[in-house]
């Protein structure tokens, strides 16, 4: 029941009250991200946890749509390691950092806090700037920048269920 309640109130949070997140809680975060499935277990991922308000602030004028890292507590950067991942295959690296992702957006809601996917991947320029900004290696691929915040409560869940988009036994 709480996995559910966690999944249908998860929604993407744009707008942060600008406090600091308590360190106990971004552990939480990684761990959930770590207990992610990845094909054949390969655990193709890294993490940028950033808390310094002057990298989050340069995150939010460098990233198109990410304006909200400049109120955010937190930005988690999920990273691919395409060197790492089953049969050495970026698509499963991204795949598999996709769900780290997801558990981390889950695992925000249910400790009450705000998060949004802030688009990394797979836009050459983004990517360039992140691997830059931070030293992430050439040869690794920062997926995303995850907005970490306080919820001020303006945003609120979307109701996208659609009968129309499922097939029954045959497309
Ligand atoms: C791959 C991906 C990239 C996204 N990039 C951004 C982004 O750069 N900025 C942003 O504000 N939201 C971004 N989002 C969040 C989507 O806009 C959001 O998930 C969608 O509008 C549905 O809303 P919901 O998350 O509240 O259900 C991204 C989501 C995904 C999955």
């Amino acid at each position: 029941m709480e996995a559910l309640e966690a999944i249908f109130s998860r929604k993407s949070v744009r707008n942060f009250t600008g406090e600091a997140i308590p360190a106990e809680k971004l552990e939480i975060l990684l761990r959930a991200a770590m207990a992610a499935p990845s094909a054949v277990n390969m655990q193709p991922w890294e993490f940028i946890l950033i808390t310094n308000r002057d990298s989050l602030d340069a995150m939010a004028d460098n990233l198109p749509h990410g304006k909200m890292l400049s109120q955010a507590g937190a930005c988690i950067v999920v990273c691919a390691i395409p060197e790492l991942a089953h049969r050495k295959l970026k698509e499963y690296a991204i795949i598999d950092c996709t769900c780290a992702s997801q558990n981390i957006l889950l695992a925000v809601e249910a400790i009450g806090l705000g998060a949004v996917w802030v688009a990394v991947y797979p836009n050459i320029d983004r990517i360039e700037f992140v691997r830059k900004f931070l030293g992430i290696p050439k040869d690794v691929i920062p997926l995303n920048a995850i907005a970490i915040g306080i919820p001020t409560g303006v945003d609120q869940p979307k109701d996208k269920y659609k009968p129309s988009k499922i097939h029954y036994e045959k497309w």
